[in-house]
């Protein structure tokens, strides 16, 4: 393989920065040379390509976002907007892709590829980290940091007020962060879409568990069935209307920001691992990292809709928040 085309697609996550420059260096490596393609498969359609060196990836491991920038197109869910993109590829002599995004990315990713019998690798960059196939998506370790440091914050003022907060964190379809930063800032309870009747579960806590607690941090994930921190909040009000109740949410601060460690090293690995995986002859696979080893799954099996939650994580916020 002589020519890859590099591009990250759907919400952005801290570490596609880390990915871009170790697949560019590595596909330099092995006299590989490798094209930018920016705002994924919507500038893939409309020609937005342009040759990436050595030097043009300096100085990004530490920065959040995507130099590449990054998009959801709706062209390419059509077959016109595929072929367009396609003809592009042709155009500028590429023979292989790597992918950085999430779930709809990789979806793409598995039609194209089988369309046009086209090579494609992904690697999973998505704050959620609801990919089947990694431990760890790109962008969840400094995602759950950020959320943490917030709702320390929040617990600051939280406890001088005595005060309920319900904080609502992302996850379209998926409690990952939720559970996970529920667990590390010490929340009463946790909302997420992948359990049923939660919301009773905590009317129920808030009215016979401790009464001695002054603050209390209630975790929602965006996507759970309960409807969103407000609604949460409107019921608690409603039905404790002796608590001094607050909602937050933290929204976007959760996809920004400078990458950890986990997350440079992560992207690293993966992002590298990919070009290798291309000169290997491997195609329509995501890689991850599976108990510290590389891994590699067909995109249909890479979706969220695989991943179940770890009983044992939710088991430990019900112990611990007695
Ligand atoms: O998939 C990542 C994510 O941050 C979700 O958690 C969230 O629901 C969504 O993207 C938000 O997307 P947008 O930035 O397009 O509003």
């Amino acid at each position: 393989i002589k020519k890859i085309g590099l591009f990250t697609s759907g919400g952005d996550a801290p570490g596609m920065n880390a990915a871009i420059r170790a697949v560019v260096r590595t596909a330099k490596y092995y006299n590989i040379e490798v094209v930018g393609i920016r705002r994924g498969y919507e500038g893939m359609i409309n020609g937005e390509l342009f040759p990436m060196d050595v030097k043009s990836v300096a100085n990004i491991i530490q920065r959040g976002g995507t130099i590449l920038k990054t998009a959801r197109s709706e062209q390419f869910r059509t077959p016109e907007g595929r072929r367009l993109a396609y003809d592009q590829l042709v155009k500028h002599g590429i023979e292989g892709l790597v992918a950085i995004g999430g779930d709809g990315t990789f979806t793409g990713a598995r039609i194209f590829g089988q369309e046009f019998d086209f090579p494609i690798v992904g690697l999973p960059g998505t704050i959620d980290n609801d990919l089947y196939g990694t431990d760890f998506t790109i962008g969840y370790d400094t995602a759950i940091n950020t959320v943490i440091d917030a709702v320390d914050k929040i617990r600051d003022t939280a406890e001088s007020h005595d005060r309920v907060f319900i904080v609502e964190v992302m996850g379209r379809d998926s409690g990952l962060i939720a559970l996970r930063t529920g667990i590390a800032s010490g929340a009463e309870a946790i909302l997420i879409p992948e359990t049923k009747r939660d919301i009773d579960a905590l009317m129920d806590k808030l009215e016979h568990g401790r009464k001695d607690k002054s603050s209390k941090i209630v975790m929602v994930a965006e996507g759970d069935d309960a409807g969103g921190a407000f609604e949460v909040g409107r019921q608690v009000k409603e039905k404790f209307p002796n608590y001094d109740t607050r909602v937050s949410i933290l929204g976007h601060i959760q996809r920004g920001g400078k990458p950890t460690c986990m997350d440079r090293v992560l992207a690293s690995r993966i992002g590298s691992a990919a070009v290798e995986a291309l000169r290997d002859g491997h195609r329509n696979e995501m890689i991850g990292i599976i108990h510290n080893e590389l891994s590699y799954t067909p995109f249909e099996h890479a979706c969220k809709h695989h991943i179940e939650i770890n009983a044992n994580l939710l088991k430990i916020v019900e112990i611990l928040s007695i």
